[in-house]
């Protein structure tokens, strides 16, 4: 009686001892891979912002003229942009990768001329110049993208699948814009 008594208690300590093992092996697994996620999307994240001030000026870049509430929506996106590439330049810094530290900056470059041109909105020319930094930053995506074989656009914008990557070819100067070409 005794030893029957031992042996079921054994065969449930048994399988408790299982279970336990099996659960603090999962939690383990799950902490693991949480940590890779966040690890991995921090920068992924950053992107994800920088994407949708990106987009948010692409989606308007068709107008051929802008309201004010548009040039607020251009004027927030630069905003935006500068703040999360000097991020970007600060806390993912490569300094064995030349392409992409230049890159970084042509972003914070383009995006703080998207500003400039917001600043002279009442301008003539002014929306061409918007536009024109929409095509700059997006060929800035582009390059870096390429550089590093991330494969972004394609997914971005489906039914674009057969095209290359937005931005990649070298795009002709609009005529008359007060920005200066430095490039
Ligand atoms: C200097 C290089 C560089 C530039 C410039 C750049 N990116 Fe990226 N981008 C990256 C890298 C690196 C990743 C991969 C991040 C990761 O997964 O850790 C990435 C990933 C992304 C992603 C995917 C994020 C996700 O959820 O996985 C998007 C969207 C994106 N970039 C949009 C943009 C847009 C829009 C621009 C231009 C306005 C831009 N990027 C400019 C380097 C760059």
């Amino acid at each position: 009686m005794v030893t029957e008594v031992m042996a079921v208690v054994k065969k449930f300590l048994f399988v408790g001892l299982i279970f336990g093992m099996c659960g603090i092996m999962s939690q383990g697994m799950a902490e693991e891979a949480a940590k890779n996620e966040k690890e991995k999307s921090e920068l992924a994240k950053i992107m994800s912002e920088i994407d949708k001030s990106y987009k948010a000026v692409e989606e308007i870049s068709g107008y051929y003229k802008y309201s004010s509430n548009d040039w607020k929506i251009i004027a927030e996106a630069s905003t935006n942009l500068i703040k999360l590439t000097k991020i970007v330049i600060s806390k993912f810094p490569r300094p064995d990768d030349k392409k992409y530290q230049d890159l970084n900056k042509t972003m914070l470059a383009e995006s703080e001329k998207m500003s400039d041109v917001v600043g002279h909105k009442d301008e003539q020319g002014a929306l061409e110049d918007a536009q024109w930094q929409v095509r700059r930053l997006r060929q800035t995506c582009a390059v870096c993208h390429k550089h590093l074989g991330i494969h972004l656009y394609p997914q971005l914008y489906p039914g674009k699948k057969d095209e290359l990557n937005p931005g990649q070819e070298e795009i002709p100067a609009p005529k008359a814009t007060g920005v200066p070409k430095d490039w």
